[in-house]
């Protein structure tokens, strides 16, 4: 990507976080300059930054960037982590940078102590970990790519989204690279279009075959026998294995399992919550009507119409063939599982150590 979907700004410039504004591609390439949390909680709520393992990057640069500033850093921390819900990976690097920086001697009142670059290398390590993280999630997801595979995928999950080249993206740009993709389907994902808008400016920027579907055509799709596998990301994974992503998800997973289509979900392990013991534990944010009644600013229902507009949806883990984290595959799908390979205990551990639990 030409424009790196987030920078970091040190003086005379910064400190600053620079973002590829998300809402205004494919027609626009812009940038946007937070200059303090305020503007960056505003950049995360109207999506202009966006997807899970980016939002944990774009946290622990905030509590850097309050630090840095010499705002109270606990209260910026604190607004930035409830700035979106559902994506666990937001708090994570939030705390993961409030810690760094407690560590070195910060203190509510800020100041220009050593809290404020230990944080701020803190929020570099992390997006270098997320970059190594894509590259491991392609490698071993890789292995369940058929060849010729034609991989329907929802929302957006390349570069965009990542330090690196992605969660999802990153499998499919490995497959394409392999000579095993055949096509991508990308659901153009309602109501914000992150897969007509998003994934297709990725698919097209790396010389993918690709096309984009309404979100309804996925059923005929599949029942033509023109899907070989479902590929989505994740906003949050519970300790069971039940799977929080873009509204959508969940019906492609109930299709994909009418249909004998194997629906396999790649994330990070930030991405993993083994604090929500199941499904119904994890938060799903809920978005303003309007972003369902119009469309690019139109309207397409009357003027004042109601509408549901939950952000996710779960998919249940008996629903899910596999899930692909930097650490290795979770196949089958069980809590058991997920523990082995989500555990914070091992952090420390090669991928390579724990790629095949309980197969
Ligand atoms: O509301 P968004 O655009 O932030 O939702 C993003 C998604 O649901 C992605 O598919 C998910 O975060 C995976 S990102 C690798």
């Amino acid at each position: 990507m030409s424009i790196p979907a987030l920078r970091w700004l040190d003086p005379p410039a910064g400190p600053a976080i620079e973002l590829l504004d998300q809402t205004r591609l494919p027609a626009r390439e812009e940038i946007v300059t937070c200059a303090d949390v305020p503007a960056l909680i505003e950049a995360i709520r109207r999506l202009a930054v966006r997807g899970a393992p980016l939002l944990g990057i774009a946290g622990a640069y905030g509590v850097a960037l309050a630090a840095l500033r010499g705002d109270d850093v606990r209260a910026a921390a604190a607004d930035l982590a409830a700035a979106r819900p559902t994506a666990v990976n937001l708090s994570w690097g939030v705390s993961r940078a409030l810690a760094a920086w407690a560590a070195a001697g910060g203190n509510c009142a800020g100041g220009a102590g050593g809290g404020g670059p230990a944080a701020l290398a803190e929020a570099a390590d992390i997006a270098a970990r997320d970059a190594a993280a894509s590259a491991a999630m392609a490698g071993h997801g890789l292995a369940l790519v058929p060849p010729g595979a034609r991989i329907l995928t929802h929302c957006n999950t390349g570069a965009l989204v990542s330090g690196g080249e992605g969660t999802a993206f990153a499998i499919i740009l490995a497959a394409h690279r392999a000579g095993r993709l055949a096509q991508l389907w990308v659901d153009e994902t309602r109501p914000l279009l992150q897969g007509a808008r998003l994934t297709a400016y990725e698919a097209r920027r790396a010389g993918l075959p690709h096309a984009v579907l309404a979100d309804g055509a996925a059923a005929s799709l599949m029942a033509a026998g023109a899907v070989d596998l479902v590929l989505t990301g994740a906003d949050r994974i519970a300790a069971d294995g039940s799977v929080a992503n873009k509204v959508g998800t969940y019906s492609l997973a109930v299709l994909a399992r009418h249909h004998g289509v194997p629906f396999v979900v790649a994330a990070p392990v930030s991405t993993v919550d083994l604090d929500a013991p199941d499904g119904a534990a994890i938060p799903v944010e809920q978005r303003p009507a309007t972003e369902v009644i119009t469309l690019g600013g139109q309207p397409i229902a009357p003027d004042g119409t109601d509408a549901y507009n939950p952000a996710f949806d779960v998919t249940p883990p008996s629903l899910v063939t596999a899930i692909v984290t930097e650490r290795g595959v979770i196949q089958p799908v069980t809590a058991g599982n997920v523990r082995v390979l989500g555990g914070a205990t091992l952090l420390a551990a090669p991928p390579d150590a724990v790629s095949d639990v309980e197969r």
